[in-house]
């Protein structure tokens, strides 16, 4: 194991990001290949002339940090690992990186059923590196979970991020189309959500390159006009859902209404649209009859 002092790391660490790139990133590359996390780093600004383990050295480190800054990779799979909420979730590339404003569901969740809620069943449709399932699995061990996606390779990774995370069996992996997996599920589910690819076509194709060229076409596209997917979910959902039942979406920034109307039309009541911490009206949320 490399031992540095903390002065030297902190000197290499301002003199990676003035070749570019952001914290953030750079906290990822250090906790989950230098096994540096945020906490240690802050502590040892507090003690210069300490020293410090590295579970890499610095020139690996910084071989990564170059392949980041040149070719665009996300940092997330160059460590093959983010933090999403309190978990640290394995990633390829055949899985979304879960974004931070999805974090938010799991608070729309505690907001709907409570802390402490009695059993029910819940299922996720496309849930990529299992993310908000396992989080959800976590928070209520009485509730059963099924985590379904189209592609087998994302639920291999989401399987085994559970795996990793929970010690309980209270969640399952089915692979399928949308609803297709769930048929035995009909009018048995509580609670239903999807993060389901809804970028527009034209849109699609001005992302940027660290999200085009790297993240899977599968998780982003959401057809013509990005609905494709969120209309076939919602328009299912009825057959699905118990009386009551709730349904959770999210959505592009400037889909809410469309969104909205959709559910409403399809008898979903108490219809609302849920913002996300920058204001934008990220979630919408709905109640079967
Ligand atoms: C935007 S990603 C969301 C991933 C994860 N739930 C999250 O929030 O980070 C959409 C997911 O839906 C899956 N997906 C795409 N088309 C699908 C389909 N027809 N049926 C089921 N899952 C699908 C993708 O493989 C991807 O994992």
């Amino acid at each position: 194991m490399p031992c540095i002092s903390a002065k030297e790391l902190l000197f290499w660490k301002n003199k990676q990001l003035s070749k570019g790139g952001d914290h953030q990133s750079f906290a990822v590359l250090l906790d989950c290949i230098g096994g540096i996390s945020t906490i240690n780093l802050n502590l040892l600004g507090l003690n210069p002339d300490g020293k410090i383990y590295l579970k890499k050295n610095l020139d690996y480190l910084e071989s990564i940090w170059e392949d980041h800054l040149l070719n665009s990779t996300p940092i997330q799979y160059l460590c093959g690992k983010t933090f999403w909420r309190d978990l640290k979730l394995k990633v390829t590339d055949k899985v979304l990186i879960p974004r931070p404003e999805t974090e938010l569901i799991i608070d729309i969740v505690f907001k709907i059923f409570g802390k402490k809620s009695q059993k029910l069943l819940f299922a996720e449709l496309g849930t990529g590196s299992g993310a908000i399932s396992i989080a959800l699995a976590l928070a209520y061990p009485l509730w059963e979970g099924i985590a379904t996606d189209i592609d087998k390779n994302a639920l291999e990774v989401a399987t085994k991020n559970y795996l990793d995370s929970s010690k309980h069996s209270n969640l399952k992996f089915y692979c399928g189309h949308w609803w297709i997996p769930l048929e035995s599920f009909k009018g048995k589910l509580d609670l239903v959500i999807s993060n389901p690819p809804y970028i527009p076509k034209n849109t699609y194709e001005k992302l940027p390159k660290e999200v085009k060229n790297f993240e899977p076409k599968i998780a982003l596209l959401g057809g013509e006009d990005g609905l494709e997917h969120i209309k076939e979910i919602i328009q299912k959902a009825p057959l699905f859902l118990k009386d009551k039942g709730w349904l959770i979406l999210e959505n592009h920034f400037d889909q809410g209404q469309k969104v909205k109307q959709l559910l409403i039309k399809n008898k979903f009541t108490l219809v609302e649209i849920v913002n996300d911490f920058s204001g934008i009206g990220r979630f919408t949320i709905g109640r079967y009859k």
